[in-house]
């Protein structure tokens, strides 16, 4: 390190708030802070300004219809298409020669789409779609990698009314199918393969794999050639090369569907207590029009910007920040199927000098990877272009974020740290980059017409600076409307905890942590539930439990998260060995390739740890935080309510000599 870079790390360190940049306020598209006021005063008719930015084929009667709370209704009586509000009405404006989406492989190939060209795409594929004999409601699913073909899939989709279900390329066969089957879909969309680290990754057979777990008959599969000669495979009976179908439909064009707001536009499947993931509903109208909004207000999206979200659209946030918002906002979306590291770790800072990106979200993670690579990497590019931003999906520490300010945005970029979940939609708790102040590791207040705040477990509002959990007091126009086909759970899972259903009062439960400054400054500490943030991914420890037990030689299992350096929280497995069975290094890699095969590579285990009792409470219940402590290498504290204090000791001493 110089010594510039000393003293500035040194003066960084004390700073504790940070003024947004004149330069970045001078054109920000928010910058009145009135504008708190001016949604609270006017709630719920505040939210018409989110649904002015999309183009409605009916206009809604009424703008939020609260009759049977917690099944909120939004724009109601409004009929839209979200893919001729992404697509068409640009080119419709004179736009269709702007660039729609930049997209760079890992070998480093590049494919531009202007508006009118993805709309060709769109309209070719959505014909496709329907010759094939998906129906308006039926849920595709979409089994895909980073290349274009799931984007255009999913507007394709969204163009005829058939609401996706995008299943994370890196999940396992097994995930594949219990979603298909939850979804009772019939039709996907899949490839051969893609690159990773130069290498060609086989997908098609994992698919397969997959496919032999679904329950139901199948219709049709369409398969994207991506890996050309790289991956020879053959087609099944049900198999379509998707250039061959695409080829058959060229020059079709499909008017785009009139669809009820409050028609289903998506199902995306997310980790929660129990081992079955839940299905979260969103819709047209609601969804479009929040993450339309919170793209203008939070991301500071401008039509003529270039833009960057580093995320998988596997994920919520490429549905809500790769495609919907910034594509209804009509501005160019850059999408990078590799990894940051491949060739040389300056990946990430070279495509954004090259695109001369505006603006950058990304997750805390990728942010400790960059900080522990070092800042040459950064240096060697000139990133002048950036104005703005952005973290998602765990908490961000000071020091990631500092780097970040100062190695990426070199002191002239906002930072907003966007809190939200796969079932609010879009962004709830973060600063609006024109209007407030940033504190490092706090992600700010509460989003103007959102009534989160910090209770106890009564419910009572926290004082400042104590600890509390999240909560969310009035519906929003993005929200989750259900879990498909379970709205009990739905109700369980989110509205139970503090919701007084006899006042018809109800409580959004999102199952964080969190503190409150006295300036209403949020900062989230994490999961509250059984669920773990692994490099901004979640996953629910009772997925990977019963992935583990199902393993032979397993009699029980505990997961939890333990902290780690760079993905924030790494998965740590407890097992205990079935009599006649050792615990083994066989054991132990049949237990990693266990979770493996039934979830994916992002929940590999860190550890796993064989002992022969776990410890629990006097009434049998596994302690988790024990577990966690001691993952985490933390001081153990007060152990005597255990039923069998004498196994911790025994686990902490081989998680330390491991
Ligand atoms: C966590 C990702 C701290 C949180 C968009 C939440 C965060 C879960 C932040 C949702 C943030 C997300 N600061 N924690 N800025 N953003 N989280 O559904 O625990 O994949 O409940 O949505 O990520 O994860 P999900």
């Amino acid at each position: 390190m110089s010594q510039d870079d000393a003293s500035l790390e040194a003066r960084l360190e004390e700073q504790e708030a940070f003024e947004p940049p004149e330069s970045f306020v001078e054109q920000a598209n928010v910058t009145d802070p009135g504008i708190y006021d001016e949604f609270e005063e006017n709630w719920p008719e505040c939210w018409e300004h989110a649904a002015d930015l999309l183009s409605w084929d009916d206009e809604y009667d009424t703008v939020l219809e609260d009759g049977n709370a917690p099944f909120y209704e939004w724009f109601t009586g409004g009929r839209l298409n979200a893919s001729y509000n992404c697509l068409d009405r640009h080119v419709e404006d004179g736009a269709g020669d702007s660039t729609a989406i930049e997209w760079e492989g890992e070998l480093g190939e590049t494919r531009t789409y202007s508006y009118a060209e993805l709309l060709d795409e769109v309209g070719d594929f959505a014909a496709t779609l329907r010759n094939l004999g998906v129906d308006e409601d039926d849920v595709v699913t979409l089994y895909m990698p980073m290349i274009p073909e799931l984007p255009i899939a999913m507007l394709a989709c969204a163009r005829i009314g058939a609401p996706h279900s995008v299943v994370f390329a890196g999940f396992s066969a097994d995930a594949l199918a219990t979603r298909m089957n939850s979804a009772d879909s019939e039709y996907l969309v899949t490839c051969d393969g893609y690159y990773r680290r130069g290498d060609a990754l086989d997908h098609i057979s994992k698919t397969n794999e997959g496919l032999e777990g679904v329950d139901h008959e199948v219709s049709d599969v369409v398969v994207v050639d991506r890996l050309g000669d790289d991956l020879k495979h053959d087609l099944g009976d049900n198999q379509h090369d998707y250039d061959e179908l695409v080829a058959d439909h060229e020059g079709s064009s499909v008017e785009p569907v009139s669809r009820d707001a409050e028609d289903m536009l998506f199902l995306m499947y997310t980790s929660g207590t129990t081992g079955q993931p839940k299905g979260v509903k969103h819709t047209t109208g609601g969804y479009l029009a929040y993450t339309a909004w919170t793209s203008h207000a939070v991301l500071d999206i401008e039509a003529d910007d270039t833009y960057w979200c580093s995320a998988d659209i596997g994920w919520i946030t490429g549905h809500s920040y790769i495609v919907y918002g910034p594509m209804a906002l009509g501005t160019t979306t850059v999408m990078y199927e590799g990894t940051p590291d491949y060739p040389d770790k300056d990946r990430l800072w070279e495509i954004v000098e090259r695109n001369e990106v505006d603006i950058f979200y990304t997750a805390p993670t990728a942010i400790r990877a960059f900080m522990k690579w070092g800042s040459e990497y950064p240096d060697q590019h000139d990133l002048s272009s950036l104005r703005l931003l952005g973290t998602v999906g765990e908490p961000i520490n000071p020091r990631a974020w500092k780097w970040y300010y100062t190695n990426i945005g070199d002191e002239a970029c906002p930072i907003v740290d966007t809190w939200w979940q796969t079932e609010t939609g879009g962004m709830m708790i973060t600063t609006l980059p024109g209007v407030n102040i940033m504190k490092p590791g706090s992600a700010g207040p509460p989003l103007p017409g959102i009534d989160a705040r910090v209770v106890d477990a009564q419910g009572e509002e926290v004082e400042a600076g104590q600890a509390g959990y999240v909560t969310v007091n009035n519906p929003w126009p993005g929200m989750l409307r259900t879990l498909y086909n379970n709205d009990e759970r739905f109700i369980n899972e989110y509205w139970q905890e503090y919701s007084d259903e006899e006042a018809d009062k109800w409580v959004y439960f999102p199952e964080d942590g969190a503190k409150i400054d006295d300036d209403g400054y949020i900062t989230i500490l994490g999961r509250v539930d059984d669920v773990i943030n692994v490099s901004g991914h979640r996953l629910g420890t009772m997925e990977i439990e019963s992935a583990v037990v199902g393993v032979e030689g397993v009699a029980e299992a505990a997961v939890v998260g333990g902290e780690h350096e760079v993905k924030g929280e790494a998965v740590y497995v407890y097992a205990i060995p079935e009599d006649g069975y050792e615990p083994t290094d066989d054991l132990q890699e049949r237990v990693v390739d266990g979770v493996l095969d039934s979830i994916g590579p992002i929940a590999k285990p860190e550890d796993v740890i064989f002992t022969p009792e776990l410890p629990k409470t006097r009434s049998g219940k596994i302690m988790r935080r024990l577990l966690e402590d001691i993952a985490s290498g933390n001081d153990l504290g007060n152990t005597s309510t255990l039923r069998n204090p004498e196994v911790v000791d025994d686990i902490a001493d081989q998680v330390s000599s491991d």
